[in-house]
């Protein structure tokens, strides 16, 4: 099964990250998986250029640290693959302004700040170009990206009626549990790499004894009865969710085995930590050898490209373009 997914390097990856998304990475990961750190997707907000080209080593260590193996799937540098860059024009004259506009996360993202980049109005774009070069059949995300795959569906198939048969039409995998990890201070806002308040976020790299203190301090209520009810105990049922997916259960099967917030706390802190601390070991190795993750960037790059190349140029040749 071809499958594709991406992740931007802006800043440090987090267990919202971690179990929406590269955690379904590792365990469906094949040959025909294709993995993208998108560094054009991070140039949309303000980002120093020495800390992007750091951030984009980090992430791709981050994901072999998770597990990815370099020698079973591909991962890879977007901007390493010109084809993406590429493909993006020829999607901006199939999407709308009005379909780009009505997008969340640029209406959320837009709303915060003023003379914000045309990027990142149609980064969306960019996005479903990232999928359609691989003829994804399988894009495996978090909740928060279901717009943007709906989008690149609508696209794909807009692009097959109107210049015939191109593109693979993908289908989004989201998990069942922690598909949207929340804040650990606030359960209504989504954990997010820039917006979360210190405590909220829980980083793949905190140390122990920051988890056990942001788990300990993580928002809940006050009735005191251990149940999995997103709607009246979303505070809870986020760190049941958070729970479950580490565990491979489900929220309700967690839920049954406590009757105190703090023993669920305690227990919940201890298998992050116990779950993390591989990844992290692993993380540092893997840094401190630039030369070997230079390779395996290199290697992606070529593999990625012969995926993409050919899929670009059929796009192009389907609406006219000479090519060459
Ligand atoms: P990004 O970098 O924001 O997030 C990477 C992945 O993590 C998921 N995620 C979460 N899952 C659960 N709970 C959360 N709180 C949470 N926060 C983030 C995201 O859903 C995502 O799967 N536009 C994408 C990157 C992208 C992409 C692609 C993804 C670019 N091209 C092609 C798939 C296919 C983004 O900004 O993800």
């Amino acid at each position: 099964m071809r499958i594709l997914s991406g992740i931007q390097p802006s800043g440090t990856m987090h267990v919202g990250n971690y179990l929406g998304a590269v955690k379904q990475w590792v365990s469906s990961q094949n040959p025909d998986a294709y993995y993208c750190v998108v560094d054009l997707h991070a140039l949309t907000l303000d980002i120093d250029p020495d800390e992007l080209r750091e951030k984009t080593i980090d992430c791709v260590a981050t994901l072999l640290a998770a597990g990815i193996d370099p020698e079973i799937a591909t991962v890879f540098v977007q901007s390493n693959v010109a084809a993406h860059a590429k493909l993006n024009w020829l999607l901006e004259c199939v999407a709308t302004f009005g379909e780009l506009n009505r997008m969340t996360q640029f209406k959320e993202k837009s709303g915060r700040q003023k003379g914000y980049r045309v990027g990142l109005l149609t980064y969306p774009v960019l996005m479903a170009g990232d999928i359609l070069l691989y003829d994804a059949e399988q894009v495996p995300v978090g909740d928060d990206q279901r717009q943007h795959l709906e989008l690149t569906r609508v696209l794909a198939e807009r692009f097959n009626s109107r210049y015939g048969e191109t593109f693979t039409v993908p289908v989004g995998y989201v998990p069942h549990a922690a598909a949207r990890v929340m804040d650990l201070q606030d359960p209504s806002r989504k954990m997010s790499k820039s917006l979360s308040s210190p405590l909220g976020s829980l980083y793949l790299f905190d140390e122990p004894s920051e988890i056990e203190k942001k788990i300990k301090k993580a928002v809940t209520d006050t009735d005191g009865e251990v149940q999995f009810d997103q709607k009246k105990k979303p505070g809870l049922s986020n760190l049941l969710e958070i729970y479950a997916s580490f565990s491979n259960e489900t929220p309700h099967e967690v839920a049954a085995r406590y009757t105190r917030y703090g023993d669920l706390k305690n227990d919940l802190a201890e298998l992050i930590v116990a779950s993390l601390t591989p990844i992290r070991n692993r993380y540092r190795e893997l840094r401190s050898d630039p030369a070997q993750l230079n390779a395996i960037i290199t290697l992606g790059a070529k593999k990625a490209s012969a995926i993409a190349d050919p899929v670009y140029e059929r796009a192009a040749k389907a609406m006219g373009l000479i090519g060459g």
